[in-house]
């Protein structure tokens, strides 16, 4: 009898059967995430072949502490310190790209992609900024490029968002998607904390960026923003045009006056369809305490995304760390290889929305953005200051929904007054706060923070 010739991708075993011959993965960067991949790969191998119908193997490491690597992986996969050794490796099907940044993490991804290779990524800074063009790239060579853990660590935010809620028109999304600020303003509002003191504790628990300036200045969550706002309105990746401001101006006295009005404050990622245009901003927030998203401490992550058909709905997690990110990454092995032998069209598309479909919306500037503002001021504590303030405001038609004024010090003739607004036009806030600032009763700046009900 002749032999049956071996399906692609198929292997004879010993007993005669034919099998699914391993996925071989070549991984770049085996610092906390790829050492989180390694250990859950290897930990949940079984459960994850029954899965995704083959074994996952990692064939091939490449990473510049040589030393490092070998003592991870030494023995069960090749080790170099080359990794376009690993990205031309003929025997290697899916790169896993853990090294970060924009430089040569691109160039490697674009080398994989140009051999052929699938690649799953953790990079949200490279995506964010080269996104259109990598995934051009791939459209264009039939590859995948998979990126869930690119967005909030171990949250599948990235399959619900692309597929989960794929029969909704997405309303808006706002996010807690920076682990490192959130532990940063949890601390500090817990235990009263220093800033400083709180990042170096964050960097100690490899929380934080290789640049913590990314972290505490609201880049990190933009970028992360900028993937999921791509995805939920079908438009391409529009980093430069996201609002970004971080947390490391904010004082402990906002914190503590939020609390007392019922608000806590978190770094929020916001991105919303308005007639106008797309929202995409960065900024530390005021939301109402008694709001689920406004609970969610320390490093853990939590994206509230409204549809129009299923209303809101909260994901929660951890976003960062080894094994919750590699919980992603490992997740995207497994699509990856579910999806290996489809014809590229039967994919689910990068963006989610198929790439000659995407939209040219326009993102709003943020001074276009409507939002409900806490505007904090030192003035002097005489009659007839509150009048000349709240004119200011009614000039511009800003309408004030809740107002804290703070007794003076012993021997003090300063106050500090709060005021929460109901929903502006940010220029028309700017405005009124540069007409507030030159008022002579009015000592100092203004400290305006956004305010968002999430209702
Ligand atoms: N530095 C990031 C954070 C890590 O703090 O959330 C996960 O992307």
């Amino acid at each position: 009898m002749r032999p049956v010739p071996r399906r692609w991708g198929f292997q004879e075993f010993k007993d005669g059967r034919e099998r699914m011959k391993p996925i071989e993965v070549g991984l770049l960067g085996i610092g906390t995430v790829g050492g989180g991949v390694w250990t859950v790969l290897a930990r949940n191998a079984g459960e994850i072949a029954r899965r995704a119908g083959r074994e996952i193997r990692i064939a091939a490491v490449a990473d510049k502490d040589l030393d490092k690597a070998r003592a991870i992986a030494g023995g069960s996969a090749r080790v170099t310190g080359d990794a376009y050794d690993v990205v031309r490796d003929p025997g290697i099907d899916i790169v896993v790209e853990l090294i970060g940044g924009t430089t040569v993490a691109k160039d490697l991804m674009l080398a994989a992609i140009a051999q052929g290779k699938h690649v799953v990524s953790a990079n949200k800074a490279l995506l964010a900024t080269h996104g259109n063009e990598i995934f051009a790239a791939a459209q264009e060579k039939g590859v995948m490029v998979a990126f869930e853990a690119a967005v909030a660590g171990g949250i599948p935010i990235i399959k619900a968002l692309r597929e989960g809620l794929t029969a909704n028109r997405i309303e808006w999304i706002a996010g807690i998607i920076n682990g490192t600020s959130n532990f940063i303003l949890s601390e500090m509002r817990d235990k009263g904390l220093a800033f400083e003191t709180v990042l170096a504790e964050a960097q100690r628990l490899g929380y934080a960026e290789a640049d913590p300036g990314f972290d505490i200045e609201g880049i990190d969550a933009a970028h992360k923003l900028t993937i999921m706002s791509a995805i939920a309105f079908g438009v391409p990746m529009q980093f430069e045009k996201a609002y970004t401001e971080g947390i490391s101006r904010l004082a402990q006295l906002d914190i503590r006056y939020a609390e007392q009005l019922g608000y806590r404050i978190k770094l929020l990622g916001i991105t919303r369809r308005t007639p106008e245009g797309i929202e995409l901003r960065v900024h530390p927030t005021l939301i109402p305490a008694r709001r689920l998203i406004a609970n969610v401490e320390g490093v853990m992550n939590a994206v509230l995304v409204k549809g129009d058909a299923v209303g809101a709905t909260l994901y929660y997690g951890a976003g960062a760390g080894a094994e919750p990110t590699a919980s992603a990454v490992v997740a995207d092995l497994v699509d990856v290889t579910r999806l290996h032998t489809a014809d590229p069209e039967h994919r689910v598309p990068h963006l989610a929305f198929q790439p000659e479909r995407l939209a040219d919306t326009r993102i709003l500037p943020m001074e276009e953005v409507v939002t409900a503002y806490y505007l904090r001021m030192r003035v002097l504590d005489r009659p007839g200051v509150l009048a000349d303030i709240t004119r200011v405001l009614a000039d511009r038609s800003i309408s004030i929904e809740a107002m804290l004024q703070k007794e003076p010090g012993e021997g003090e003739d300063q106050v500090d007054l709060i005021m929460l607004t109901h929903q502006a036009r940010e220029k028309q806030v700017d405005g009124a706060i540069a007409r507030i600032e030159s008022l002579p009763v009015v000592k100092g700046r203004v400290t305006r923070i956004r305010l968002e009900p999430l209702g």
